[in-house]
């Protein structure tokens, strides 16, 4: 059957300089995982693979009815692998990209730039690059694509899927699966899943280039509690620095930073700070200095010290493929963590490069490597810069506060750098436009492997209107990464920057999202155990539903929450009996902005108190909403640690079942808790039941099976 396929392809391809064979080492690697390779491929332009965990094991041969057979050749100086793609497949991930969410018929090209405003290309490369292409077929199986690969290279989905590279020939990785969940299962397998993070991320996080002096981030944190709007983060943008020199601090805005970090601590709030790879070419500087010592820059192509212009004016670039100067690099963090800093910001890690070609460094820029990693041009590891930045800045994390978790947020990334950092969409701007893409942005980089993302909400760039503001922080408050960001140039974007109504609207979507904690902590495991994202396609409910294939206007949040954003028009909605909700004393149908959220029939969703940041968070009541399916019953789960440090990977933790049931006009509700061994000294359930119409509050109790009695008119269906 392939050799078959293969004589077609010759034939078709006749015209091309090479044209390859199936190639032996084609093997499995895994259950329906295959992994193929062109019959010139090296593997030490690949290998080891910075996508890959560890190197595939073979564990047999492809079976002769294996569907997806891709082909490999080169064509004037580009290196080719194509898949086609049987008509009624809808294809998905590519990484961080504008447009539609579906990708059939784009074109992206994977090199990490710096785009402001997503002006360059028309958006069409960004900062990320993830050579990753998930398919659904019609009947809602689904296949995905690794081109393990890290040059610059496109992915042309016009026809077929299609990597197209500047570099050597490379092998894909096709995983087969019955559904578009599994095959993001297998993929995190092979490319990681993230940590948990520390359970303050997932709170509101407000930020702005920049929070300077001192005085104006205490002031920006104090509105917040006197607002009574919740926050758990305050963001410092270069400003802080001395002249943007990184681990520095400016002695007349910052001058003491720890009694800033301490004072934002005293009320419950977090510090991020922004470290950039630039580093200033100053004689004197220590970071300079100790850098040029070890000789731990990117060079030039005749191996000269690189320097090229970002914010501080000349700098050089670590260079990250040499292990010891990830580990200088990590011990950077040693001092400036000990001034109480909770989280690092890594940016411009493309790495930008103001006045280089293209806004980067020059392609022939050499990279000495080390340990495992070989030697190579700028083009094989441009694409990986952030993502070996950030890996080494984990480490300094972890190397500085041995029990914490890390939090590093990275704007560069590609396919893999989920295992060390969050990201967020780069410098978007204030408009509808923007607002909306936010939304198959984030999908796609969680169809990526990226699940812990946001955009700047609100805007970047520009001016953000009122309304504008809030239509983005009432669906910003269910993306997996919510953080507030403005630029220099524009107006403030605090929730009370924009008057009263939008700082009502601020507070109420921030208590829903507050609320939900419990059920966002238990997604943020899942996604950890799973790779499965936080935020979801509309598909996801149903693959085989190819009418909610292009859809993406409305996304749901882990399986049980659906949310419909209030602009959106005519959206495909998942069938079933999804039944709207009020998270927080809101009635988002009769509300301008606050988005309705519907609970899916069947399931039960845990929500916490109201509270003000995560210092804050203690599960001692929790309210479980319960939406009953036809036959009356629904599930749920909670997942709870401490929220901070490794205990829980010793097992202390706990998850819970919750079963509901209705039997005439009593509702039982049974609630076990199997695994872990989180102590927990109980704790009062409120249970309120969701119908078509209304809702209807059960008692407190501290059994853990609940027999509620409500009125029988409560339980029968409209
Ligand atoms: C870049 C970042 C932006 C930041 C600015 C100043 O444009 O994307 O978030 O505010 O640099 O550091």
């Amino acid at each position: 059957m392939r050799k078959i396929s293969l004589f077609i392809y010759l034939l078709t391809f006749y015209s091309f300089q090479v044209a390859f064979a199936i190639n032996p080492s084609d093997k499995l690697i895994g259950k329906d995982v295959s992994v193929f390779y062109p019959s010139h491929y090296d593997e030490h332009q690949h290998q080891p693979s910075m996508a890959l965990l560890k190197e595939p094991k073979v564990t047999g041969d492809i079976p002769t009815n294996w569907e997806y057979n891709p082909h490999f050749y080169s064509k004037e100086g580009k290196t080719y692998a194509t898949l086609s793609v049987a008509k009624g497949t809808s294809l998905y991930g590519t990484g961080e990209t504008t447009g539609t969410l579906i990708r059939n018929g784009k074109t992206i090209t994977l090199w990490n730039t710096d785009n402001f405003k997503y002006s360059i290309d028309n958006g069409k490369r960004l900062y990320q690059s993830q050579p990753w292409v998930l398919g659904v077929n019609a009947d809602g199986t689904s296949f995905g694509v690794i081109a393990d690969n890290t040059w610059k290279q496109q992915i042309d989905l016009s026809d077929s899927i299609r990597f197209i590279s500047n570099g050597p020939a490379f092998r894909l990785i096709i995983i087969k699966r019955n559904s578009p969940q599994e095959v993001i299962r297998e993929l995190t397998n092979l490319i990681g899943r993230m940590e948990m993070p520390p359970l303050w991320a997932l709170g509101y996080q407000q930020s702005r280039f920049s929070y300077v002096p001192d005085t104006r981030i205490k002031s920006v944190a104090d509105t917040f509690r006197l607002k009574n709007i919740p926050c758990d983060v305050i963001w410092m943008d270069i400003n802080y620095m001395e002249r943007f020199k990184i681990f520095t601090f400016d002695k007349v805005k910052i001058p003491d930073p720890k009694e800033v970090n301490d004072y934002l601590h005293k009320t419950g709030f977090h510090s991020i700070w922004m470290i950039d790879p630039g580093v200033k070419v100053e004689k004197g500087y220590s970071v300079y200095e100790s850098g040029t010592l070890g000789d731990r820059w990117v060079q030039t192509s005749t191996h000269r010290e690189f320097h090229g212009n970002v914010w501080p004016g000349q700098c050089v670039f670590p260079d990250f493929t040499i292990p010891e100067t990830r580990t200088w690099w990590s011990g950077l963090y040693r001092d400036f963590m000990a001034t109480g800093a909770d989280g690092i910001w890594n940016d411009m890690n493309e790495p930008s490069v103001f006045d280089g070609p293209d806004g980067t460094m020059p392609e022939n820029n050499w990279h000495r490597g080390g340990g495992d990693l070989p030697a190579g041009n700028h083009l094989r590891y441009h694409n990986v810069y952030g993502m070996l930045m950030v890996k080494a800045s984990r480490v300094g994390l972890l190397n500085a506060n041995p029990d914490k978790r890390p939090f590093v947020l990275s704007r560069s990334g590609y396919l893999g750098s989920n295992r060390y950092a969050a990201t967020w969409t780069g410098d978007n701007s204030g408009t509808v436009d923007n607002m909306k893409l936010a939304i198959p942005m984030s999908l796609n980089l969680g169809l990526s492997g990226q699940a812990f993302s946001g955009p700047d909400m609100g805007g970047f760039t520009g001016i953000t209107t009122p309304d504008l503001f809030g239509q983005w922080v009432a669906m910003g408050a269910f993306f997996p990464f919510m953080r507030g960001h403005a630029s220099n140039e524009t107006n403030n974007k605090e929730p009370w920057a924009f008057g009263p109504e939008i700082e009502d609207v601020s507070r109420t979507a921030l208590n829903r999202r507050y609320r939900l904690l419990p059920y966002f902590y238990t997604l943020f495991y899942e996604a950890s155990k799973t790779g499965m994202p936080i935020m979801r396609p509309v598909f996801f409910s149903n693959p085989k539903d190819t009418l909610l294939r292009k859809e993406q206007q409305v996304f749901l949040v882990g399986n049980d929450l659906l949310i419909i954003p209030k602009w959106a028009e005519h959206p495909s909605l998942p069938e079933g009996n999804w039944r709207t909700i009020s998270i927080a004393g809101e009635n988002s149908l009769n509300d301008k902005y606050q988005a309705d959220v519907r609970i899916k029939e069947g399931a039960i969703v845990p929500l916490g108190k109201i509270i003000q940041n995560t210092a804050q968070y203690n599960l001692d009541s929790l309210t479980l909403l319960v939406s009953l399916d036809q036959k009356g019953e629904a599930r749920g789960t909670l997942y709870e640690d401490a929220g901070e440090g490794f205990n829980y990977l010793k097992g202390e933790y706990r998850t819970f079942e919750f079963r509901a049931k209705q039997k005439g006009n009593i509702l039982s509700v049974k609630i076990d808790s199997k695994k872990g061994s989180l102590k927990h000294p109980g704790r009062n359930y409120k249970v309120k039941l969701v119908t078509d119409n209304s809702s209807v509050e059960g008692t407190w109790t501290k059994s853990s099976l609940l027999h509620i009695t409500v009125a029988s008119t409560m339980l029968t269906k409209n």
